[in-house]
């Protein structure tokens, strides 16, 4: 399948555009190579990403071709010898639903053994063809590391200010990880999924050093999801769509929150996510994990709290990842009150394309830890919605009136970052990318106690 031949779609060209013209044909079929309209062939690595499947010492790297190769990672300590490890992995084909049924080849191999905050040194494809070399450093499986992020939600393959901000900071090894909380490429579905392509491509520079984390926003649902779900190589079996991990004090959690509103990929879907969370919850709250993890972040896309002037969802009405839905049979619940309940400390979202800050806030009131230092024991969780990185979308605007719990607004383009320093202290600062890079607000969350109990 793999060697160029002609024979087919010269048939094929000859019947279909050149009907009368036989001689030419003829001709043509003694000189294949001339014929135009037989496609490339299409072995070389691309859109290459990393993931952390969260188990220490390991790395997943996600990548495509468009004929169908072997998968092989080769790697090996930075400043020793190159490619001295080799690993292989496996390739799913992924058809896209589009007119075209693209066909493309996802490569993943899991790298394991590595050596905590080491350099690594790979590449990726096979012996048709071989990716750049890149590199990576191990996650430091330590809970006392302090794990740097960059986090947004928002970013397209047009008009992705941010971008080019992240990749050098990412260049400058400022990140550990980047988490993306939905909304890829607008949409990578588009143009029978070229948009994913090149959506992918863009962000190679940045997701093949780093772990690219992912949760699935609005713009992913077209075909089910399937361009998500086939593209990303998060951990869990859950095709990306909800999982948790750890790195340092914290425990994260990764949902969907596009299981509230797409009902026709399943009403089950919900309740599933729901029942995992839980159990996720309660696991990552038996004493002996809190004591080592005890910061609890969640990300998903749409937010439940947010005071954008958009008419879509938490300012339209009482939002349904906040609330649950009450029009399913059975009833659905919502996530405010499990996250309340099992004292999660940070909540990460996207969706509007602006940056806010909340008060601590539970059931639409705030609870500041003191008025004076209201990070400092706050009283229910800290929400931040982070959802201007740039897409073809452009920013939103805000209701001039936000109710009390909205403590920071802006519209400018940007993205946040995150330093989990340890056990008590988490800081987080926004990046306005209009202002060149500014710290446009910046708090340290502080939390001598975790869990339900410290919320009184
Ligand atoms: C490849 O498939 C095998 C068998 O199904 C599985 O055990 C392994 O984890 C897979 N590897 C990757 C990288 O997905
Ligand atoms: C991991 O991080 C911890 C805490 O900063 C540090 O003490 C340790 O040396 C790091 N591990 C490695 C292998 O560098
Ligand atoms: C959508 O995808 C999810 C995840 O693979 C699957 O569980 C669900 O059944 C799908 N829904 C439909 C309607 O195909
Ligand atoms: C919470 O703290 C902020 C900052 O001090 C203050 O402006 C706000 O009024 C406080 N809200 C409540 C309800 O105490
Ligand atoms: C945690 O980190 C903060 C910020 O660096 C520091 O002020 C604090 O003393 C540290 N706390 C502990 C328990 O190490
Ligand atoms: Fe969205």
């Amino acid at each position: 399948m793999r060697k160029r031949s002609c024979t087919k779609q010269l048939i094929c060209v000859c019947n279909v555009k050149m009907v009368p013209v036989h001689a030419a044909c003829a001709l043509f079929s003694l000189t294949p190579l001339l014929v135009l309209g037989v496609p490339p062939i299409w072995t070389q690595p691309e859109q290459v990403h990393l993931a952390y499947p969260g188990e220490p010492g390991s790395m997943v790297v996600t990548w495509t071709t468009f004929s169908k190769t072997e998968s092989k990672v080769e790697y090996g300590i930075l400043g020793g010898q190159f490619f001295e490890m080799t690993t292989k992995g496996n390739t799913t084909l992924f058809v896209d639903s589009g007119e075209e049924k693209r066909k493309l080849y996802i490569h993943r191999v899991i790298l394991t053994g590595l050596k905590p905050a080491v350099n690594y040194v790979y590449h990726c494809g096979s012996d048709e063809g071989w990716s750049d070399v890149f590199y990576f450093t191990a996650l430091n499986d330590s809970t006392s590391f302090s794990p740097r992020f960059a986090l947004y939600g928002d970013l397209g393959n047009e008009n992705p200010q941010s971008l080019a901000r992240l990749q050098k900071d990412t260049q400058l090894g400022m990140y550990d990880v980047i988490l993306h909380i939905g909304d890829f490429a607008y949409d990578m579905h588009e143009d029978n999924a070229r948009i994913g392509d090149e959506f992918m491509r863009q962000i190679q520079s940045i997701a093949a050093y780093v772990p690219y984390m992912t949760c699935p926003g609005n713009h992913e649902a077209t075909y089910n999801f399937s361009n998500y779900r086939n593209r990303f190589s998060m951990p869990g079996q859950t095709e990306s769509l909800w999982y948790s991990w750890n790195l340092g004090s914290a425990h994260i959690i990764s949902l969907s929150t596009e299981v509230y509103f797409y009902l026709e990929f399943g009403l089950e879907l919900l309740f599933k996510q729901y029942e995992w969370l839980k159990k996720d919850l309660e696991e990552a709250n038996k004493p002996e994990n809190r004591a080592v993890r005890p910061w609890i972040i969640t990300m998903g896309h749409r937010p439940m709290y947010c005071s954008d002037d958009d008419q879509d969802d938490c300012t339209k009405f009482d939002s349904y990842v906040r609330l649950g839905r009450k029009d399913t049979k059975p009833p659905a619940p919502g996530l405010e009150d499990l996250f309340y309940r099992y004292g999660v400390d940070l909540e990460l979202w996207a969706h509007e394309h602006t940056y806010e800050r909340l008060w601590p806030v539970y059931a639409d009131k705030v609870y500041n830890g003191s008025k004076e230092q209201p990070y400092v024991n706050p009283k229910a969780p800290v929400h931040i919605v982070t959802g201007s990185a740039g897409c073809r979308e452009k920013t939103d605007s805000f209701n001039p009136n936000p109710k009390e719990w909205s403590a920071f607004r802006s519209t400018d383009y940007g993205y946040t970052r995150m330093k989990v320093f340890n056990t008590t202290h988490i800081y987080l600062e926004q990046i306005s990318d209009d202002q060149y890079g500014k710290v446009i607000d910046s708090i340290w969350v502080v939390k001598e106690k975790h869990g339900f109990s410290a919320w009184f």
